[in-house]
């Protein structure tokens, strides 16, 4: 699997899925979980419905209605708390169960937002340390996956990410 950076709007990348920032309702709200909604359509929504709601760390798939990506993947990140509340496992298991997910429906190409780093305060070095790492040691057991997106939306988050990937600590194949 070849770990990539984008910049820009996640909704706009045609992969087999994105990965949304959602809350434990499902049923939307600001963010990036506002942005997917919108593109998608209210078919999404209705889809949501039926899901029943999504605990934090976990993940549930649906389709992607009117996205360019096949399917959405929602995951629930943790709301920071100081760091002594599980946060950073939490932040990890959400990476961790979309990456699963994506391999249990035969998917090759997935794109994270960065999880839990805005509505949800996760300091964003930390957030994208935990990304990149969690990837990272996921890489082996996901061979079907070719390629994870992180999806950063503004210049600072890309180059954030790039310099996580050029470390020598995240071994694993790189674009
Ligand atoms: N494409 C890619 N990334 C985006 C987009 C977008 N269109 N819009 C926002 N982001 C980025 C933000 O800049 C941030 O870095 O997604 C990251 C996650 O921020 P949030 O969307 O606020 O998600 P999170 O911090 O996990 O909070 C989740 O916010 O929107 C609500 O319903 C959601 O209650 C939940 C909470």
């Amino acid at each position: 699997m070849a770990m990539e950076v984008v910049e820009g709007d996640i909704t706009g990348l045609a992969v087999d899925a994105i990965v949304n920032a959602a809350n434990e309702s499902l049923l939307g709200g600001g963010g990036v979980d506002g942005a997917i909604h919108r593109a998608a359509g209210p078919g999404l929504l209705a889809e949501c419905r039926a899901v029943g709601g999504c605990p934090t760390g976990e993940a549930r798939i649906t389709g992607g209605h009117r996205l360019l990506a096949r399917h959405v993947i929602h995951t629930v990140g943790p709301v920071w708390r100081g760091g002594n509340f599980g946060e950073d496992g939490l932040l990890a298991l959400c990476y961790r169960n979309s990456l699963a997910l994506a391999r249990q429906h035969g998917l090759r190409s997935i794109a994270f937002p960065a999880i839990g780093t805005g509505v949800y305060a996760f300091p964003v070095a930390r957030a994208a340390g935990i990304a990149i790492q969690t990837v990272a040691a996921t890489l082996d057991s996901v061979p079907g996956i070719e390629r994870a997106i992180f999806c950063a939306f503004g210049a600072d988050m890309a180059a954030l990410y790039r310099a996580l990937l050029a470390a020598p600590a995240s071994s694993g194949s790189r674009a």
